[in-house]
């Protein structure tokens, strides 16, 4: 201490300032911003955690040679900092480098290197197998500019731009894209694998608890490749075998007779959950319990069922019905998403919009300026390329109005 006693005293108090700092951000339960709804460092599944420990091992050791390297350089150049009088001194005896210094430090970097790539070999093996693979559930995703498409293939059901698992159970997930490479990544519960033409990929994950998270196309895509989201809800299994039962039904309907017939269809019974840590959609409690509240059917006699139908027709008399289909409603294309259960979804546009009857409209009146060039503005606007209302004039303020009602009635 007796250096540091020559220290002006201001100096002196960096030393006891670094450590009431550190004491402060790790003793306050500050977590440095790291938990938010896409964080890595937040894992809730098995392939996360195994990716998380691995990159804990890396920052150790890198850290560690930060501290070593950078703690030898800031001694030697303390200790041999030139000093009054120092002008006219020899400079000290020169060599050429220290034979057991010399290997030591490649002995001792070769062990490192090992120490990462030990735990780097076994992660890569440990998330290519999908472990039990019989009893895994099998999603095959599709990538499009830009949206998912998600099909469970042992399962008959096909769903978009958000994909509803079982909790405990491994997903092995197929990935293919249907133009440009995508990849696809969900933060909490597994690495990005991206998707590719002409070759098929596949990655698995698992989620150790019933939640709602965000996750997001994580390659450039486009002009949209930042409005590519996606949202993945974990669920437990009887709750997921009844959404499965649920999305394997034909389109709601509220034509009298039809209403009779579904109000027997099974639904998820959803117990309360709570996830006040992550970002609330306004008037719920969580995320999860928002996109719970999005599979109950409205309230008998709550909907206005003349726009409602009228909203049906114009389903299928305008464009719609060339790209999107409504299962036992409106048969249609397979260009854009399956809309059957659209109402019940928590997001829309390639989740880049909650799914609110003002986003819905919104999105509607000018696709182009929620996801920037996406195939459904572009072919309105071929077909009247003098506007640039883009697809305003394609649709009548009134046929937006019967659609959103329509397209929100899809539970
Ligand atoms: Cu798809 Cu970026």
């Amino acid at each position: 201490m007796g250096r540091l006693n020559r220290l002006p005293t201001s100096l002196r108090q960096v030393p006891a300032l670094v450590l009431a700092a550190g004491a402060v951000t790790l003793f306050s339960g500050f977590d440095w911003g790291l938990h938010g709804p896409q964080s890595t460092i937040s894992a809730e599944g098995p392939v996360a955690q195994s990716q998380l420990n691995l990159f804990y091992v890396t920052l150790f050791v890198t850290a560690g040679i930060f501290v070593c390297v950078g703690g030898a350089l800031a001694y030697t150049q303390f200790k041999f900092r030139a000093r009054k009088g120092d002008e006219n001194r020899e400079p000290p005896a020169q060599t050429h480098g220290h034979p057991l210094i010399e290997v030591g430090l490649i002995v001792v970097s070769t062990l490192l290197l090992v120490i990462i790539a030990i735990p780097t070999v076994r992660g890569i093996w440990y998330m290519n197998d999908t472990p039990d693979r019989e009893n895994a559930l099998v999603v095959k995703v599709t990538g499009y500019q830009w949206w998912f498409n998600f099909e469970y293939p042992d399962l008959g059901v096909v769903a978009a731009n958000e994909m509803v698992i079982p909790t405990g159970r491994p997903v092995h997930i197929e990935l293919r894209t249907g133009d440009v490479i995508h990849s696809f990544w969900v933060p909490k519960l597994a690495g990005k694998v991206d998707l590719m033409p002409n070759r098929a990929n596949h990655m698995w994950l698992q989620a150790d608890q019933a939640n709602y998270y965000w996750a997001q196309c994580a390659e450039y895509c486009g002009e949209s490749h930042a409005k590519m989201k996606f949202r993945v809800i974990s669920l437990d299994e009887p709750e997921f075998t009844a959404w499965v039962e649920h999305q394997k039904s034909d389109a709601r309907t509220i034509d009298p007779a039809a209403a009779a017939a579904a109000a027997s269809r099974p639904r998820a019974e959803f117990a309360a959950q709570s996830d006040a840590t992550d970002i609330g959609f306004a008037g719920s409690e969580s995320p999860f319990a928002y996109w719970q509240e999005k599979q109950a059917e409205p309230t008998p006699g709550s909907e206005d069922v003349d726009l409602i139908t009228s909203g049906g027709e114009v389903f299928k008399q305008r464009q719609c019905i060339i790209c999107h289909s409504i299962r036992g409603s409106a048969p249609g294309g397979n260009v854009g998403p399956d809309l059957t259960h659209f109402g019940s979804r928590t997001t829309l546009a390639g989740a880049a919009l909650e799914n609110t009857p003002e986003n819905l409209h919104r999105w509607l009146i000018d696709p182009h300026e929620v996801k920037p060039g996406n195939i459904m503005w572009r072919d309105a606007y071929i077909e009247s390329p003098s506007y640039n209302t883009k697809y305003a004039e394609t649709l009548t303020a009134e046929d937006i109005d019967a659609l959103v009602a329509y397209l929100s009635s899809l539970k």
